[in-house]
């Protein structure tokens, strides 16, 4: 083989092999780990939010042991609720919706990065293992006073939790 061809081949088929590689990447990280891009899970009119099932409740929902669900809507410019309080070890599923404008759900730790877009319903998962106060932020421009939208999740240590638990009554007496 010449020379020049050998050089050709070193830059041909690494930039062949690159591609083919993010490919398999992508086809791995989709099929193998299921692992998907935060996205709409539903479609509801933005106007109608709040009185659209499951946003016509907003709140923090147990939905099983250690796991919660969360329905939030956000619009200019605020969070509701703007406080979320959730046992340390809580896996917690965020339904999230925005009412008006396109706006942004970042929560730095656990990683939470999503995108609300007015009507599209995101659903997003995280587990806070940590006690704690996470800052909930908007992260996507949406006017003059976008930097005061955010809000909270507090996650309570585990003795608070039992105290809560033995004083919550029945619905927990079954576990
Ligand atoms: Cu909402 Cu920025």
């Amino acid at each position: 083989m010449k020379r020049h061809t050998l050089f050709e081949l070193a830059w041909i088929l690494p930039s062949l092999a690159l591609p083919f590689g993010i490919l398999v990447a992508i086809l791995v990280t989709v099929f193998g780990v299921g692992m998907h891009v935060p996205s709409a899970h539903s479609r509801i009119d933005p106007k109608q939010a709040a009185t659209t099932p499951p946003f016509d409740q907003l709140g923090v929902f147990e939905t099983g042991y250690m796991s919660y669900e969360v329905r939030m809507l956000a619009r200019t410019w605020s969070f509701d609720p703007a406080e979320i309080r959730v046992p340390v070890g809580a896996e917690v599923t965020f339904v999230v919706t925005s009412q008006d404008l396109v706006h942004g759900m970042l929560i730095d730790e656990p990683n939470v990065n999503v995108m609300l877009i007015p009507g599209e319903v995101a659903r997003v998962k995280a587990k806070f293992d940590k006690p704690g106060e996470y800052p909930i932020i908007c992260h996507e421009y949406c006017g003059i006073a976008h930097q005061t939208m955010w809000a909270r999740v507090i996650v309570e240590p585990a003795a608070t939790v039992l105290q809560t638990t033995e004083n919550g009554g029945d619905d927990h007496a079954a576990r």
